[in-house]
């Protein structure tokens, strides 16, 4: 085994972090860098907290088998991943619109999601149907860097990972939370428990840094929610040469148009209507926010409208001594509080 997972006792701040079904949770971590991978010199290697029923996968995933053309999405959850999932699924096959009906989490399937919910609820094991599955294949994971397959540093498939802005990421994962875990705790409770890297897939800064700091490999596509806010044609056309396509700019401007909010929070196959509602007849219990939906509002600094001046000097703070403490670059600042200056 080269994996740790390592059980965290109950405290004020874990009873904060449970959500619907899930009370316990570990710290999994690698043994130790591994020596045969070059880029695991640039890891940050820091303990991932994440439910317990993870241990039954974590092995399995850090020895899964890695396909030359497989097509990965990493990012810590919020970061704009389905938005992303759409525009490489779209990239990699033809801008096939008619195709791209059935649901995006069939086309794009989430690696480790069996082992994060509650038990009483409908899992779908897709590490398992992944191993299966013919190529090419397309693969989203929240996964950290070091506890992702070790064949994807060697292997090395084509991997875009996408970063954002910590607060509204914060604000944006609080709203998942509470609608789609059904986190019972209130808006402060949850804000202590990102703060404090006792979140699922926390921590946040390194999760980032890791990644930012390996942008430059050939393999790995380093870009941003604030990047596709600001001009998505731009993100596409950098995304199509990443990929080796060739498209129009007339084909661009239509993928554009289908990626935009008002298109994809209309479209079915993306938004997850489907599935927020099916979980809510599967356990039989409502959405907090009847209105909710995944795809909820796609701005840019709305943490504005839903922080106090304390939350954000709180979550200021953290970011620069979370810097200190992985001796960040000063560039990466600007990837944290992306869209604030
Ligand atoms: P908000 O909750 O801030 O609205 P992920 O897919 O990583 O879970 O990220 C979800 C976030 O991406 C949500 O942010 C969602 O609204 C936003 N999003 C999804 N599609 C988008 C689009 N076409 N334009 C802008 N934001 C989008």
């Amino acid at each position: 085994m080269s994996v740790i997972c390592e059980e965290i006792p109950r405290s004020e701040i874990i009873e904060k972090a449970a959500y619907e079904g899930v009370k316990d949770f570990i710290f999994v971590r690698r043994k130790e860098r591994p020596k045969d991978i070059k880029v695991a010199e640039k890891w940050s290697m820091e303990p991932c907290f994440l439910p317990s029923f993870y241990e039954e996968v974590a092995q399995r995933i850090l020895d899964f088998e890695v396909r030359a053309d497989d097509v990965w999405i990493v990012t810590y959850p919020k970061c704009g991943t389905t938005w992303t999932q759409e525009l490489i699924w779209q990239i990699c096959n033809n801008l096939n619109y008619d195709q791209s009906k059935s649901p995006l989490y069939e086309r794009f399937p989430f690696l480790e999601i069996g082992s994060l919910l509650s038990r009483d609820w409908p899992n779908v094991d897709y590490v398992t149907r992944l191993e299966k599955a013919p190529s090419p294949r397309f693969i989203k994971s929240h996964l950290p860097a070091p506890l992702l397959p070790n064949g994807l540093w060697t292997v090395k498939p084509k991997i875009v990972y996408v970063a954002r802005n910590v607060k509204d990421v914060a604000i944006s994962w609080y709203h998942h939370h509470v609608n789609i875990h059904y986190f019972p705790g209130s808006f402060q409770d949850f804000m202590d428990t990102m703060i404090a890297d006792k979140i699922m897939y926390s921590p946040f800064h390194s999760h980032i840094v890791d990644f930012w700091r390996m942008k430059d490999e050939q393999n790995i596509l380093f870009s941003t929610f604030e990047d596709m806010k600001k001009d998505l044609p731009a993100v596409i056309r950098r995304t199509i040469k990443f990929f080796g396509n060739d498209y129009s700019e007339a084909q661009i401007q239509t993928l554009a148009d289908h990626l935009s909010f008002a298109q994809l929070s209309k479209n079915p196959s993306v938004n997850l209507d489907h599935m927020l509602k099916g979980i809510q007849v599967a356990i039989n219990k409502k959405m907090k926010d009847q209105n909710y939906h995944f795809i909820r509002k796609g701005e840019t600094g709305s943490f504005k409208k839903e922080m106090t001046p304390e939350l954000v000097e709180r979550f200021n703070k953290w970011t620069e001594s979370e810097m200190q403490k992985l001796n960040c670059e000063p560039e990466l600042r600007n990837i944290f509080l992306l869209n604030e200056s």
